[in-house]
Order: structure tokens, then C-alpha cells, then sequence
């Protein structure tokens, strides 16, 4: 499990388990606010509450929240709806104000290393350490090495953050990293040995995690800005169309614009599939050049977000770069009560529900 926090040097690990109350995961994204509640014991998790609203556009740009009373009611709505009981949250940050790197630094204890990361990390972060919240978690010991997963995210991207769960009444426990709530969710959904070798891919509206995993280790991150929204926009664009018809279009809803061939649509849609399938290739040269284990070999790319929802986009994914595809189920090993959350929608949003998932983990295991 990756348990960094961002959320400022004050709230290390402990703050989570001074009091047994219920943190509920809390996923602000750039189109909706998903927000999932857990409960039970570390390896027997059942879903407790869950919820999921929509965003007006341009509420949030580039990771920036623009529309703070907007974000705020919307997640206000969010844990009304869904009945959520808990008054703190994990939240998470991903996109370019994020910087995560693994390092290796030499052997060193516990103390040595919680001294020395700031000017160890200086290298590796492009910001004035004065200017971003850093924490690292030791991912490897040798007898010579330690192996260390550092992140990184500019303050005031934190401070927007939780102003707008704050204004929503709600606490921020902890501020976490998308990708990592993402491997969190894997990691408990699917147990994943050390032989196994996979990709998680979150494509959202705007952003795209990819995260390299090896058994219950990162060995390579990248966050690229591209998403479900660079579908929409360019069938906006090239067609003439409204937001709303070059949404539903891309959704599938069939006659959804009277006039619009099949034929005009399809090579556009495969465009931006290229993009997104060569960001994903460049992904993997970065990590092959910065690595010498030549030997790992990702074995599949497990798939969520909103934007893993357009039809034929795995499979189109899978042909390009010739690797298996499959969706990920970020409640494969969670109990849920049919009774009480309808099955066929929540195999519906269960795409865009795989971070805050994890988000949620953070506040039970
Ligand atoms: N059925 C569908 N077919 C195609 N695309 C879809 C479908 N349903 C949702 N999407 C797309 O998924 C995207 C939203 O996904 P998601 O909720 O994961 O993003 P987000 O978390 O809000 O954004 P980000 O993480 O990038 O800030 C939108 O671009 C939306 O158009
Ligand atoms: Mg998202």
C-alpha cells in the first residue's frame, strides 16, 4: 500500500488513526465528483456509501479549481445524495503540479533518511522545495540501498483543494496522489504477486494516469494531458456541433445529431486514439530508458476512468500496441449489498469509481 500524504508536514500518518471515525474517499476530477465510503476490517472491505455528480465545464482547468462555490456545492450534493456519514475525506491530486520519482539512495536508517530527503529530493524536484508539500515512503531495503518513492505537489494547488472541501463542510484528512489510489485499489482488488507485471491506466476528461506496477510496486509514473474531453473537442470542432451533441455522439446515443454521418465520425475518434495510444508507448520507452531490469515486461494494461468507457477504445488500444486490455473492477474484492446499490449502475460508473476507491482505502486499511 502507498500511504504518502500531502497534505502538509503537520498531518503524517498519525492524524488518520487518533479517532475511529469514517474517512470517505473523495475524487475531485475536471468533469465530476465521484466520492465512495468504506468500511470493515483491512482485508474484508465492505461499500458503505457512494456517489457521483457531474461538474459545469470549465469548473476546473488544468487541476486548478476556477469555481470554487461551484466545486464546494457540487461536492456538498455529492454527500447528501449518498447518504455519507464520514466528515473527513481523502482527497487526491494528479496532473502536472505532481511530481513523483523513485530514488535510490544509499543504505540509511529510519532518522538518516527523514533528515537527509529534502536535500536528496531537491535534485529530483523542479520547484523550490519551499514552495511544495514532499513526503516519500521507503519502497526497498538492500543491504547497500534503499529504494524511495518520492511526491511532490506545489502548495497552492494543495490550498485550492481544501478551500473547496472545506467550503463543502467536510475535512481533508489526507491529500493523496491519483495514481496511487489508483495502485491501492489494484493492489486490494487483485492481490498481485511479484511476477505479475502491469499498466493501470485512468483516463479521465483531461488527464490520463498511467502507473507502471510490479507485484505491489511502482516502478514508473507519468501523468499526461490528455483525456475523454480531446475526444469531444475535436468532434466539436471538426463537425460543427454543439458541446452537448459532440458529447452524446461520442457516448454512443445513437441519432443523436440528425445529419452526422458514421463514416465523418469514426476517423476522427481513431485520431485521437493514436495520441492517446502513442502517449501510452512513449510512457513505456521513458521507463525502459531510466531503468536498467530489462527483464520486466508489462503483461497487460488494466483500464478505468470515464474516457476507458468509449466504445472500442480497448480493444483499439490493445490492436495498437499489441498488449492485452481489460477493465479494471475497483470492486472486484469488495463487498457490496445488491440490495442496496443498484448492480447495473454500478457497473455503469464503475470506471470512473476506481480512484476514489482508493482514496477510501486510505481511511480503513
Ligand atoms: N459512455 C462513455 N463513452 C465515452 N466517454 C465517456 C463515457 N462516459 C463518460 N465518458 C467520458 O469520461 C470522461 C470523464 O471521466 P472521469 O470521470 O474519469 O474524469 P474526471 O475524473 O472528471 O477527469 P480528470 O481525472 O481528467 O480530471 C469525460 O471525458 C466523459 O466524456
Ligand atoms: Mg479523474
Amino acid at each position: 500500500m502507498i500511504s504518502l500524504v500531502l497534505s502538509g508536514k503537520g498531518a503524517k500518518k498519525k492524524m488518520l488513526f487518533g479517532k475511529k471515525k469514517s474517512v470517505a474517499g473523495l475524487d475531485i476530477g475536471s468533469s465530476s465528483v465521484k466520492m465512495v465510503e468504506l468500511d470493515g476490517k483491512p482485508n474484508s472491505l465492505n461499500l458503505v456509501s457512494l456517489g457521483f455528480e457531474n461538474l459545469p465545464d470549465d469548473t476546473i482547468i488544468d487541476g486548478q479549481i476556477m469555481e470554487l462555490n461551484t466545486v464546494s456545492d457540487v461536492i456538498k450534493n455529492v454527500c447528501v445524495n449518498s447518504g455519507v456519514s464520514a466528515d473527513r475525506v481523502v482527497t487526491g491530486v494528479s496532473g502536472h503540479s505532481v511530481i513523483v520519482k523513485n530514488i535510490l539512495l544509499p543504505a540509511m536508517s529510519t532518522d538518516e533518511l527523514e533528515e537527509s530527503i529534502d536535500w536528496h529530493a531537491e535534485e529530483h524536484i523542479p520547484y523550490d522545495l519551499a514552495d511544495v508539500n514532499l513526503d516519500y515512503q521507503v519502497t526497498g531495503n538492500t543491504q547497500d540501498s534503499t529504494n524511495v518513492l518520492i511526491a511532490a505537489c506545489k502548495r497552492d494547488r494543495i490550498d485550492n483543494i481544501r478551500q473547496a472541501v472545506q467550503l463543502a463542510g467536510k475535512e481533508p484528512a489526507i491529500i493523496d496522489v491519483d495514481t496511487f489510489a489508483l495502485q491501492n485499489c489494484y493492489e486490494y482488488n487483485y492481490q498481485p504477486d511479484d511476477s505479475q507485471v502491469v499498466t493501470l491506466l485512468n483516463i479521465g476528461a483531461s488527464t490520463m494516469n498511467v502507473n507502471i506496477v510490479k507485484g505491489m510496486r511502482s516502478l514508473f509514473t507519468r501523468d499526461i494531458t490528455v483525456g475523454g474531453s480531446q475526444f469531444t473537442d475535436v468532434l466539436q470542432r471538426s463537425l460543427g456541433l454543439s458541446y452537448q451533441q459532440a458529447e452524446a455522439i461520442k457516448r454512443g446515443v445513437s441519432q443523436a445529431v440528425e445529419g452526422v454521418e458514421e463514416t465523418a465520425i469514426e476517423p476522427l475518434i481513431s485520431n485521437v486514439t493514436e495520441i492517446v495510444a502513442m502517449e501510452i508507448q512513449k510512457t513505456f520507452d521513458f521507463y525502459r530508458a531510466t531503468t536498467e531490469d530489462t527483464s520486466t515486461v508489462v503483461q497487460k494494461i488494466l483500464i478505468s476512468g470515464g474516457g476507458s468507457k468509449l466504445q472500442g477504445l480497448a480493444a483499439d488500444l490493445s490492436a495498437r500496441l499489441d498488449i492485452p486490455v481489460e477493465v479494471l473492477d475497483p470492486f472486484r474484492s469488495i463487498k457490496v449489498d445488491s440490495r442496496k446499490f443498484d448492480p447495473d449502475y454500478l457497473s455503469e460508473i464503475m470506471p470512473e469509481m476506481a480512484v476514489a476507491v482508493g482514496l477510501a482505502m486510505r481511511g480503513v486499511i
